[in-house]
């Protein structure tokens, strides 16, 4: 594995497999570690209503949260993304041809599997270049995916996507497609995802693909469920933020003490969750010298994930040069898969 920091490269090889792996740490503006650690916790605590970014659910037990919440039977996200992929990934490979693999937030790969055996399938050559925050699962899914692919060449990035995204290297190979699935997009409002849309463009050149899963809109009671699980997994990872910031910061949140509130917004079409207070409390986060009172019932709002309908999004992606070339949902039309090609 060849370690590179970026300002400060450090190589050193270890076994065969792991010279396939180069990991670059990015040195950048993550608002949770730096420049100045938790200048946005005390905007979004001491501001009405409350907010917290959703950035603070993935620390590791948020991310162990978040793959169980996959797994969960009225999750219908992560399933029904996985069979769209499964029924698509071959004609995928085929539009793209030999490509550089770039995956936003790829979490643990599991549905890039799908996608490497594609394009393996069909012959391609193709590099991966996974981009996450979490370096430690970041690691372990490279180290696991190179011993599956024994030609697989791994370079992995662990940042935020925009750091990466404008460190992205022009690609060796005939073409590249950046893929942000899982409808993660969802959790942008539409400003913060019209200014990620222009860095995925940026990314790109002309000819090259974007591919973008999108949970879809659907009755009410549906996504409802989704978000309020019968296991309340969901209720935990939301929960755990508080327990992430009490690590963080020095914190005395009690977790008893708030309970876990989502909803599906029909004006806005999107699910909200928020941590209500169960009573009237302060909390003291030592390491930020924030003392936050709540009164009961009192909110934090801790996410949104927008639910697209599908006409209205191609038609954003078209005006910014992303031209979808294909578009697959499953037979409820629940999820969609969109592949764009950015054209001048
Ligand atoms: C990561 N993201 C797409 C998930 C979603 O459905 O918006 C996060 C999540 N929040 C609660 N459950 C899952």
């Amino acid at each position: 594995m060849r370690i590179s920091q970026t300002g400060d490269s450090k190589f050193g090889f270890k076994n065969a497999n792991e010279e396939r792996l180069t990991v670059q740490y990015l040195q950048e503006a993550n608002p949770i570690v730096s420049p100045h650690p938790g200048t946005d916790v005390v905007k979004g605590l001491t501001q009405t209503p409350k907010t917290l970014s959703a950035r603070y659910f993935y620390d590791d037990r948020g991310s162990e949260l978040f793959e169980k919440i996959c797994e969960l039977p009225e999750y219908y996200l992560t399933r029904t993304e996985t069979a769209i992929l499964q029924q698509c990934a071959s004609e995928i490979a085929q539009v793209t041809g030999a490509c550089e693999l770039v995956e936003l937030g790829s979490g643990s790969s599991t549905k890039t599997r799908i996608l490497l055996n594609a394009y393996n399938q069909l012959g391609y050559s193709i590099r991966y270049l996974p981009i996450d925050v979490s370096a430690g699962m970041l690691e372990s899914s490279a180290k696991q995916l190179l011993v599956d692919y024994p030609s697989l060449e791994v370079h992995a990035l662990a940042g935020t996507y925009e750091s990466a995204l404008a460190q992205l290297e022009p690609t060796q190979l005939p073409s590249r497609m950046i893929f942000f699935i899982g409808s993660s997009l969802g959790n942008l409002n539409p400003q913060e995802c019209e200014a990620f849309l222009s860095k995925i463009t940026d990314a790109l050149q002309v000819g090259e693909y974007f591919l973008l899963g999108v949970d879809l809109q659907k009755p009410k009671h549906i996504l409802e469920a989704a978000y309020n699980d019968s296991q309340k997994v969901t209720a935990a990872f939301n929960l755990n933020m508080l327990e992430h910031l009490n690590w963080r910061f020095d914190g005395n949140f009690d977790t008893t003490q708030f309970s876990h509130l989502a909803f599906y917004n029909e004006i806005e079409q999107r699910i909200e969750m928020h941590l209500s207070s169960l009573r009237s409390q302060t909390v003291e986060l030592r390491a930020l010298n924030l003392n936050v009172n709540f009164a009961p019932a009192e909110t934090i709002f801790t996410e949104i994930s927008r639910k697209f309908d599908l006409h209205a999004i191609q038609q954003e992606l078209k005006a910014l040069h992303l031209v979808p070339q294909k578009v697959w949902t499953d037979e409820n039309k629940w999820f969609g898969l969109l592949l764009c090609q950015l054209q001048a």
